[in-house]
């Protein structure tokens, strides 16, 4: 037996309804935003990943499933869908639209991890990006698109935790403070640290070692070092945050995995997940835009683990709904499995979804497969019903029993659901 490849799984049959719901609901949401979907490719050049989430960033360094392809050229499986939407922003002039142009995608990414609980090496992102604002209304925007998104799903419990990290003048003077805090610890901090102190301070603030966590606790905060601009946006964004009435916390922690932010960053977590507590990331990246070839562009996103947030919502006990049959055909005896199929086939294109026997099997067994279909009425098709027109349907949660003509079951059983 070939098995599955580590860290994926399977959406079975049985699954694949709570996938639908969370989906249509968050595309129920993005539509409520007026955000527009966006699809990219699942690869993209090499380059794009490296030069925008950063290449000392542990999801460049260690966890990109990158590849030769039979061109010689360097391919990457998308580990996030913020660079290749702003890829694609630059490619085709988006900007040439008005502005802000408002986006979202429900994507698989690729990034070879230690698999948990929570952490697959293929998941799957619910993500926004808003293109062409400086704005700190963009932002609110923005977070309360996210806010609603997990609320569209039944989640609770959730914290926002919000931080800035700058614009690249601020944090300079950051990094430097950061410096002269970390060179005295450098010889407890892992071999990883040692070698990104020099290139880029800022991600000793992510490490995920327990000792270097526990000396980063005690670094500098950004917030201590922001240029005016950067904290006029900030306070801004706090203020309208406090009159929308989203709950947040300030959390000087957060820094994001990912090289590209700028000013905003925030994050989405819950306790209910263990280690794997942030169900949705995002921030502001003014930069990203120009650093790939277009102008400087104003934008801010977010994405939601998909994985995570259906682990949520089933340790919260949401109602997925089920995924129900109208009406299961029973057919006397296997001869009449062609009439049979000619009424299904008749219900079917009336729009009542419609199924029935194939196999040839008994009718008590028949009736046992119409339940596990969860199927709503069953409708027996003998010799009699065939020559008379007429047939009973039966409603399998209490056994009631309706006569009607084979042509009129589809308008009985549309008034009934
Ligand atoms: P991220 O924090 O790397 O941000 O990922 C966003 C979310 O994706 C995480 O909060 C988590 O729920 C989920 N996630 C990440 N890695 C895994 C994994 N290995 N297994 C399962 N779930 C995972 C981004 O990707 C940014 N592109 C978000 C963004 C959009 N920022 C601005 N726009």
């Amino acid at each position: 037996m070939i098995n599955i490849p580590k860290g994926t799984k399977d959406v079975l049959p049985s699954e694949s309804r709570k996938w639908q719901y969370a989906e249509g609901k968050l595309r129920g949401v993005a539509a409520l935003y007026n955000a527009h979907e966006i699809r990219t490719p699942t690869f993209e050049h090499t380059e794009l990943f490296v030069r925008s989430i950063g290449d000392e960033t542990d999801v460049v360094s260690k966890e990109m499933y990158t590849f030769e392809d039979k061109g010689g050229r360097s391919i990457t499986l998308r580990p996030e869908g913020t660079a290749p939407v702003a890829r694609s922003y630059v490619e085709n002039s988006l900007d040439s639209m008005s502005l802000p142009l408002k986006t979202y995608y429900i994507i698989s990414a690729f990034r070879y991890e230690r698999p948990q609980a929570g952490r697959l090496r293929e998941f799957h992102q619910f993500g926004a990006e808003v293109y062409g604002a400086t704005s700190p209304y963009l932002d609110l925007d923005c977070i309360s698109f996210a806010y609603d998104a997990l609320r569209a799903l039944g989640l609770k419990n959730i914290r926002l935790k919000l931080n800035s990290i700058g614009c690249a003048e601020c944090r300079k003077k950051y990094v430097d403070a950061l410096r002269g805090y970390f060179a005295g610890h450098l010889d407890e901090m892992c071999a990883t640290c040692r070698e990104r102190y020099g290139r880029n301070a800022l991600r000793l603030l992510d490490c995920k070692n327990p000792e270097c966590k526990k000396i980063a606790e005690g670094a500098p905060v950004i917030l201590d070092y922001l240029c005016d601009d950067c904290r006029a946006h900030h306070d801004k964004l706090c203020s309208l945050l406090d009159s929308s009435g989203i709950p947040y916390e300030i959390d000087p922690g957060i820094v994001r995995g990912l090289d590209y932010y700028t000013r905003t960053v925030f994050e989405f977590v819950t306790e209910e997940l263990g280690a794997q507590g942030t169900v949705l990331g995002g921030g502001r990246y003014d930069d990203l835009v120009e650093s790939i070839g277009g102008k400087p562009t104003g934008c801010v996103g977010f994405a939601m683990g998909m994985e995570r947030a259906l682990m949520l919502m089933e340790k919260q006990g949401v109602d997925f709904g089920e995924d129900r049959l109208d009406v299961f055909v029973i057919s006397q005896s296997p001869e009449l499995a062609g009439d049979c199929m000619a009424i299904v086939s008749d219900l079917r294109r009336a729009g009542v979804s419609a199924d029935t026997e194939m196999t040839g099997r008994s009718m008590k067994a028949q009736f046992k497969y119409a339940d596990k279909q969860r199927a709503r009425f069953a409708v027996v098709i003998g010799g009699n019903e065939l020559e008379s027109g007429r047939v009973k349907i039966k409603r399998l949660s209490d056994g009631k029993e309706e006569e009607c003509g084979i042509s009129e079951i589809a308008a009985r059983v549309k008034e009934t659901i």
